[in-house]
């Protein structure tokens, strides 16, 4: 390069110094921050050979160094750096990743295109088919891809699109590792709106799964959740409740055991705990199902839409606390409410979510059982159990609640709690559920915006605590059945 000092020299140095500086800046703001002490010692070098532009140089030297300190001590800068940091490491693990498989597929006569994209539980790799090659070659290589890059498994995904094979790795177990992090419908993010679909587990795939609280061709949603005791039940329940209150539904909850659902207490528009005050809940809302049925009639209408209401989620924590209620005629009364529920709350836009640790005939007749549409089957003992909660799981060989292995770490919690097969939606899928903790209810919520409900004075109180003096509202456990036995009318078909 030679020397100029022409005036069209000059612009031509400023130039190149200002693409430098440009560059330097950009660099100094990316994590490839080593690098940047090469171009400042090049910008400086350029700037000694332009007259009198040293001080260009010695700035460009600096500002790295003024960065850093910016970074380390003032928060936004260093939070705004970490997220940068973390981004580039995602892509870096990403092109490594896609890059060793392509190596992979070549060795095997494959050219193909490979995008690497990272899930909580492993990777979703995007095999483009090369010309020429086809499906099942890219399939064939799979067991080499898994072994090279160290996935405990790789299997087709079932969402392939013309052209692709969508793989899915897997780098955890799903049996072994609880998720960890809020749980996404606890998320500031989360969209609330009414019908919207919630995001409850990831499947072997790190796969969302997602559940409805309502589907506008067919209503409410009946779900069974069973499972033994510690199994994490109220993994599913707690998330469907706080999706449900969250997008503005009337939410009605019987919690016999006053701890499962206690943190939903301001939030529901009814809470009962005594077995009396639950089926007293039941029979008024087979009352509210009537009469949502008579409106619909009215408007020749066959099924409920979310411009006719809001939709109610009831849920029964423990079923038994019901059907196996010690009082006879308050068991057939609560039985014959779950009955009617069960057949004809779908379109009347009533949600259900009935939950037991005792999955048996006892408990959940046969009757009420045929009408449950999705399956929420967590560990069990044994397949005649599994059976009871998702028909013909003990054989079909699709996977069984009974299969789920686990067992009690030193905590004292259930190594597979919250794992649980789904049935109903889809195909057979086993699932880990995100956990919300009771205790964490009310912040949630409160987080939310959502306001608690204003119930009357009196109903606020006869929610607090059964007294066997108190005059209005639910009855309670120590109380005797206070009102006739409500005439059950016939209702008009669902
Ligand atoms: N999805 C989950 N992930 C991790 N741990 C869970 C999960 N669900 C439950 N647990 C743990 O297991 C314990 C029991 O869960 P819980 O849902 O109360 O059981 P159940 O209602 O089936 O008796 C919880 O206290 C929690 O520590
Ligand atoms: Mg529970």
């Amino acid at each position: 390069m030679t020397e100029t000092n022409t005036p069209a020299g000059d612009a031509g140095t400023a130039a190149v110094l200002a693409v430098l500086a440009w560059r330097l800046l950009r660099l100094v703001f990316t994590p490839f921050h080593r690098r940047v002490w090469v171009y400042a010692c090049l910008v400086l070098g350029m700037a000694e050979r332009a007259h009198g532009a040293g001080v260009l140089g010695a700035t460009a030297l600096a500002s790295p160094l003024a960065w850093w300190l910016l970074r380390t001590s003032w928060a936004p800068a260093s939070a705004w750096y970490a997220a940068r940091e973390t981004e580039h490491r995602a892509g870096r693990y990403s092109r490594e990743r896609s890059q060793a498989a392509r190596a992979v597929l070549a060795h095997l006569n494959l050219d193909a295109e490979v995008v690497v994209a990272s899930f909580p539980f492993g990777d979703e790799l995007t095999v483009r088919i090369p010309h020429g090659g086809t499906r099942a070659q890219v399939l064939n290589a799979a067991p080499a891809l898994r072994e090279a890059l160290g996935y405990l498994t790789l299997n087709a995904a079932d969402d392939d699109a013309p052209g692709v094979v969508k793989l899915n790795g897997v780098t955890r177990d799903l049996l072994s590792d609880p998720l960890e992090g809020p749980a996404p419908v606890a998320a500031d993010g989360w969209e609330a709106a009414a019908g919207s679909w919630v995001t409850v587990a990831l499947d072997r795939n790190g796969k969302d799964v997602e559940l409805p609280l309502f589907l506008p061709a067919a209503g409410g949603l009946r779900y069974l959740i069973a499972g033994a005791s510690g199994s994490g039940k109220s993994s599913c329940q707690t998330q469907l409740t706080v999706a449900a209150i969250r997008s503005g539904a009337r939410v009605w909850l019987a919690d016999p055991k006053q701890t499962e659902m206690a943190g939903f207490r301001p939030w529901a528009e009814r809470y009962a705990t005594t077995p009396d005050g639950i089926v007293e809940m039941l029979e008024a809302l087979c009352v509210e199902m009537r009469a949502r049925q008579g409106a619909l009639a009215g408007q020749f209408q066959s099924c409920w839409t979310l411009a006719d209401g809001p939709v109610v989620l009831l849920v029964v924590d423990e079923l038994s606390a019901v059907t196996m209620c010690g009082d006879k005629k308050l068991k057939e009364r609560g039985l014959r409410a779950l009955e009617d529920l069960a057949a004809r709350s779908r379109s009347a836009g009533i949600t259900l979510i009935l939950t037991t640790q005792q999955p048996t005939t006892d408990v959940i007749p046969s009757v009420i059982r045929s009408n449950l549409d999705i399956r929420i089957g967590h560990r069990v003992m044994t397949a005649t159990v599994s059976d009871v909660i998702i028909p013909g799981s003990a054989r079909d060989g699709l996977g069984a609640p009974h299969d789920i292995p686990g067992s009690y770490d030193r905590s004292g919690r259930l190594t597979c709690a919250g794992v649980f097969y789904l049935d109903g939606m889809g195909p057979r899928t086993l699932a880990r559920a995100w956990y919300i903790p009771q205790a964490e209810v009310p912040d949630i919520l409160t987080g939310a915006g959502v306001l608690p409900v204003v119930r009357p004075a009196q109903e606020a109180s006869r929610d607090r605590a059964p007294s066997p003096t108190s005059s209005a509202g639910e009855p309670d456990a120590a109380r005797p059945e206070r009102r006739p036995r409500r005439r059950r009318t016939p209702a008009p078909g669902a």
